[in-house]
């Protein structure tokens, strides 16, 4: 219910003039962003890369409804994979991009514009060495990026691709992406959606992750399990083990400040650990779907939002 509330927020403009103009919420913003500019993104991911973890950059923003602020979000993917590159990180770091920023829900012709700009960032990506995950959005979208991420596989195909395990369907399109070299993100999904799409109870959920990960790792696509909840990360380990995959052929994934602890032990261990850090200042949405996620987080939160200091 609370977590509801809390998801129905992530679009409200009001709440989140509010969260931004209060300087407590700085703190909140820093745990789970790595910053506003390119600089930020790639002295993270220096730090991060040093301690033995991979990285995915996420450059925030979302809902983007004009074509000049969609382009100015792939010249800014653009700067990024440049920056990488210059400082040596391009093996070590890929980006993670939304097609609501690259300006899907455009009138007209939106997903075709939003397909034309990730192609460039795909170029620039394989010049540099390294890949890009198309992130999942809400139900209503799902259709539309796989097929977008059909498209890009066409000439990419190291693209990878993020399914919600909430979702009813995901079991199916599990199967449909479990090919030879196929990405795919495993995540368990971060929106408010209808019982007729998704399950509900978060017992529901872990379920379907298990069944769609065995799925996965049973497959010869290269899984990406991007949970924190310790059972499923045991479960990851165990069925690799059990279906005899090496580690190269699978990795584990986390968000920029969320069990940081656990990320360098699966590290020291010889996983393949990628930390997914966004940076931008459209960290809003975000920021407040991972304090849905988390209860203990709505005590930061509403301190943030009724200090005056
Ligand atoms: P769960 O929420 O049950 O958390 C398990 C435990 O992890 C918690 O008990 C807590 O200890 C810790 N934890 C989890 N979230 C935390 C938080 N915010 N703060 C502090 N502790 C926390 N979703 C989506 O819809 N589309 C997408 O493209 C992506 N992409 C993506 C990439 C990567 C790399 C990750 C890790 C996640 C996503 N997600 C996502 C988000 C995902 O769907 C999900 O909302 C979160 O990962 C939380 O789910 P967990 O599997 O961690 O389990």
């Amino acid at each position: 219910m609370l977590r509801s509330v809390l998801l129905s927020l992530s679009r409200s403009e009001q709440v989140r003039r509010i969260a931004t103009d209060a300087p407590p919420a700085r703190a909140l913003v820093d745990r789970f962003v790595a910053g506003e500019t390119t600089a930020d993104a790639v002295r993270a991911t220096e730090e991060l890369v040093a301690s033995g973890r991979l990285v995915t950059i996420d450059r925030l923003g979302e809902d983007t409804l004009e074509r000049a602020h969609a382009e100015a979000t792939r010249d800014a993917y653009l700067a990024l994979l440049d920056a990488l590159d210059d400082a040596g990180l391009a093996g070590s770091a890929e980006v993670s991009l939304k097609l609501s920023a690259l300006g899907r829900a455009l009138p007209g012709d939106g997903e075709g514009i939003a397909l034309d700009l990730a192609r460039s960032i795909c170029e620039r990506a394989d010049a540099a060495g390294t890949s890009v995950t198309v992130d999942m959005e809400d139900h209503t979208t799902t259709d539309s990026t796989l097929s977008v991420v059909r498209e890009l596989r066409a000439d990419f195909p190291w693209v990878g691709a993020v399914l919600q395990a909430y979702l009813r369907r995901t079991e199916s399109d599990c199967r449909d992406l479990a090919g030879p070299g196929s990405r795919v993100r495993l995540c368990k999904g971060a929106y408010r959606e209808p019982e007729s799409v998704a399950y509900q109870e978060r017992s529901a959920v872990d379920r379907a992750y298990v069944r769609c990960l065995k799925i996965l790792m049973q497959g010869q696509g290269y899984p990406m399990l991007a949970t924190h909840d310790p059972r499923l990360v045991d479960i990851g380990e165990a069925l690799a083990i059990r279906g005899d995959r090496p580690q190269s052929s699978y990795e584990f994934q986390m968000l920029y400040g969320v069990r940081p602890e656990e990320q360098l032990r699966l590290a020291s261990e010889g996983h393949r650990m990628r930390v997914y850090v966004p940076f931008g200042d459209e960290w809003y949405g975000y920021l407040v779907r991972r304090l849905a996620e988390r209860p203990a987080n709505l005590t930061l939160l509403a301190r943030s939002l009724t200090s005056k200091g």
